[in-house]
């Protein structure tokens, strides 16, 4: 039977269809509220508003689930790879053994980048943000394919070119940015070992892949790989619906990701943890900042819009962590001072009142160092990993019959009408009312 939630305004009652999700989450569908009461909703930061109807992923904060097509994060980090995540998410679907041999032969057709290309990297100033690079080299991947999608076909093209160009243009603008040779793509390797193999390779110094830091760099991508409606996704989204083409959108996710509140946070952790090393401030002193409604410090990697416990992903992040840095033979100590900054905030009064639990950017930096990634390029591996979330998330948009141009109201406060008064008015002095 519908459900219906009945609001009362100015004396006059409305009806609202409340819409029920496959999970039993509810929502109140406000879309004849304007045009029956002549009111909007007040939320900023869309934290109680849902854009769309998905069935991509689902997550629930309170519980701390995260499950893409239906499959809980836990059993794909541990049994899947990216590309077959990737697959999953895109198409709904795991993919037979036949449907992941033909994506993988698709990656390695897609993954040179056009040499043009070069010059865009080679003229960027050398201290750019790896981000800033390649937010600019996604948008421009649309003047060197500028056909437009129409068919599913099409579509496919396009998710399998920029899953395997992103990945070419991060190394490549890597070892630009070293002023090292690049290294092309190779057929031979699977599409993590091809990443760490154009990262890490030199013809002076050889790279030799490790099983367990593939698996290692899998499972990164695998937890990075969507997570519903969050900020960069909005982007992706708001974007495209007006229509802009689906490289213009993705680059919009990346610079929205690039800030130290969401995809940016990973790299700002480790910048954390770094500082409390070299300073030596001890880790209650640095809880207590973080409390302080005076300072602007947070801690980073704590706390999500979402989750209000344990971040799943940041469970696994912590025990990748555990596994890959012994055998790497690395004794790093910014992963002992982010357990003790666990501790000591899992168990103080503000962080549990504010229910502020790690998040997955906490461990994930520890992990990139330990893999030999610059802090830097953190946030480019994180938009690697986001973006067959992206990608479906955009096209799912575009198939959604009950989706708009994005374009939020406001409540004005400004001044209410005033006249234009002639500046002669205004200044007492000028004499002259010409703007000359
Ligand atoms: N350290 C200290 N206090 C915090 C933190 C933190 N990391 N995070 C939230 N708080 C406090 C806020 O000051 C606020 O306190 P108040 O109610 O007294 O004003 C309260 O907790 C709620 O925080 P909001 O900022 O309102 O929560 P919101 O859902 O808008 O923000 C966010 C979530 C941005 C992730 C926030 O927790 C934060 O800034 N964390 C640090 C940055 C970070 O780790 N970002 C990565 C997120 S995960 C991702 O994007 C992949």
């Amino acid at each position: 039977m519908k459900e219906y939630a009945t609001l009362t305004i100015d004396g006059k009652e409305l009806k609202l269809p409340v819409i029920i999700g496959t999970e039993g989450e509810k929502a109140i569908d406000i879309r004849s509220l304007r045009q029956e009461t002549g009111c909007i909703t007040y939320d900023p930061g869309f934290a109680n508003t849902g854009s769309c109807k998905s069935k991509i992923t689902f997550m629930n904060g309170e519980k701390g689930i995260l499950r893409h097509r239906g499959i809980p994060i836990e059993q794909l980090a541990e049994k899947s790879s990216f590309v077959e995540t990737s697959y999953l998410i895109m198409h709904g679907h795991l993919p037979t053994r036949k449907e992941l041999t033909r994506t993988s032969i698709m990656l390695n057709d897609q993954s040179m980048v056009h040499e043009d290309m070069q010059f865009f990297f080679q003229n960027y100033p050398r201290l750019s943000h790896p981000m800033g690079i390649l937010s600019a080299m996604v948008n421009a991947l649309r003047s060197f394919y500028p056909e437009i999608i129409t068919t599913q076909e099409e579509f496919e093209k396009v998710f399998i070119r920029l899953l395997s160009k992103v990945r070419t243009m991060a190394a490549m603008s890597y070892k630009i940015s070293r002023g090292h040779k690049v290294i092309y793509p190779r057929t031979d390797y699977t599409y993590c070992a091809n990443f760490l193999n154009m990262m890490f390779d030199s013809p002076v110094n050889p790279y030799r892949l490790d099983r367990d830091v593939v698996k290692a760099l899998n499972t990164f991508w695998i937890l990075h790989a969507d997570h519903e409606q969050n900020c960069s996704t909005s982007a992706v989204k708001t974007v495209g619906s007006s229509q802009a083409n689906v490289y213009a959108s993705i680059s919009a996710g990346i610079t929205a990701l690039w800030g130290p509140l969401h995809g940016g946070a990973n790299q700002a952790v480790i910048e954390m943890l770094t500082a409390i090393h070299k300073k030596g401030v001890g880790i209650s002193e640095v809880v207590e900042k973080a409390k302080n409604r005076r300072s602007s410090f947070r801690l980073m990697g704590f706390g999500h819009r979402v989750y209000k416990t344990y971040d799943p992903r940041a469970k696994i992040m912590k025990k990748v962590c555990d596994k890959v840095l012994p055998k790497l033979k690395i004794n790093d100590p910014l992963l002992e001072i982010a357990k003790q900054l666990e501790e000591v905030a899992l168990s103080d009064q503000y962080f549990v009142d504010k229910n502020l639990y790690p998040n997955v950017d906490f461990y994930s930096g520890i992990l990139l160092r330990a893999m030999g990634i610059p802090t830097n390029m953190f946030p480019v591996m994180f938009a690697i990993g986001r973006l067959p979330g992206w990608i479906a998330q955009w096209k799912e948009n575009m198939d959604d019959k009950e989706q708009k141009i994005t374009r939020p109201r406001q409540i004005y406060t400004g001044l209410n009408k005033s006249p234009y008064i002639p500046i002669s008015k205004r200044d007492s002095d000028s004499e002259d009312d010409s703007d000359y």
